[in-house]
């Protein structure tokens, strides 16, 4: 059992980078094929990460497991079909989606800038639906007919602790990632009878490259120790999606697995 996704498919969104990467990472070391995907081939540039995509799918092919990679706009329909086509053609029918493409992104790139309920502009609010929400909708409607029409499969929706508080700045983000959460549960209720099984992952802040450069950090939860309050390592958010993949969760369904060392200590 050290390598339990041998034999499956998975597909993880936004994973050219970032905690993405990490999961298809985790995923291909467990023995699964791996389908990384990013909206083009050098956005994996951006924080330093590698110079192009490939490069980062021949670095998680050293699992020895088959690694491809597609491109394109989550938000966009046609892009969705031309994905699921490429992946099915190289690979076979995906059997484990991983939704993760999204974040605090707006229009022009980094934050939203102002990035609170009254002030965000119009512009930044569509990109964040578009990435957060719209292209979840798309992707899960795209890869889970299929798993729906087989009677198995597995899903993982990349929500984030800013799901389960009030927040602000970072308003908009945090709204769509509840919505993130509740289309988990609407999801996995409609999918209930098939044997798909859907859950959520809320990481909380976790050392990404993009994370790291897009804030002022704390040095002090910027380390990897005992203490809990900490920022995650990208590892141990891969790890909870890992097991949501995996047998040891079968009857694990609808449920939203908070991954943030304790930030969001409250029902609900
Ligand atoms: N890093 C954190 O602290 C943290 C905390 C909670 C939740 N999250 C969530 O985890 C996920 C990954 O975050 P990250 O820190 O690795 O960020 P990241 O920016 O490094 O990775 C996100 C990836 O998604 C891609 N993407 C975004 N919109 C897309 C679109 N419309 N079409 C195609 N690709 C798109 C980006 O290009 C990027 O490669 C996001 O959903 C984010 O909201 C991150």
């Amino acid at each position: 059992m050290d390598r339990p996704l041998t034999g499956k498919i998975a597909f993880v969104t936004g994973s050219g980078r970032g905690l993405g990467c990490a999961m298809a990472d985790k995923l291909a070391s467990l023995g699964a094929d791996v389908a990384i995907h990013d909206i083009d081939a050098t956005r994996c540039q951006q924080y330093g990460e590698a110079q192009h995509i490939e490069e980062v799918a021949a670095r998680i092919a050293r699992h020895g497991t088959r690694v491809i990679y597609v491109l394109g706009n989550i938000g966009d329909p046609e892009a969705v079909a031309e994905m699921s086509r490429r992946i099915t053609e190289d690979l076979g029918t995906v059997d484990i989606l991983v939704n993760c493409a999204g974040g605090d992104i707006g229009s022009k790139g980094g934050k939203p800038n102002p990035n609170n309920a009254l002030d965000i502009a119009l512009e930044d609010i569509q990109v964040e639906t578009n990435n957060n929400l719209i292209g979840t909708f798309l992707v899960s409607q795209t890869f889970v007919r299929p798993m729906r029409d087989r009677g198995e499969g597995v899903v993982i929706n990349i929500a984030s602790a800013a799901a389960h508080m009030g927040c602000t700045p970072e308003v908009i983000y945090s709204t769509l990632k509840a919505a993130v959460v509740h289309y988990t549960r609407c999801l996995a209720l409609e999918m209930r009878p098939f044997g798909v099984r859907v859950n959520a992952v809320s990481p909380g802040p976790s050392k990404t490259a993009r994370f790291q450069a897009t804030r002022v950090t704390d040095p002090n939860k910027m380390v990897t120790n005992n203490s809990l309050d900490r920022y995650a390592d990208p590892e141990e958010i891969a790890d909870a999606v890992a097991f949501l993949a995996g047998p040891q969760s079968r009857f694990i369904h609808g449920q939203v697995l908070r991954v943030d060392g304790g930030l969001t200590l409250f029902p609900g």
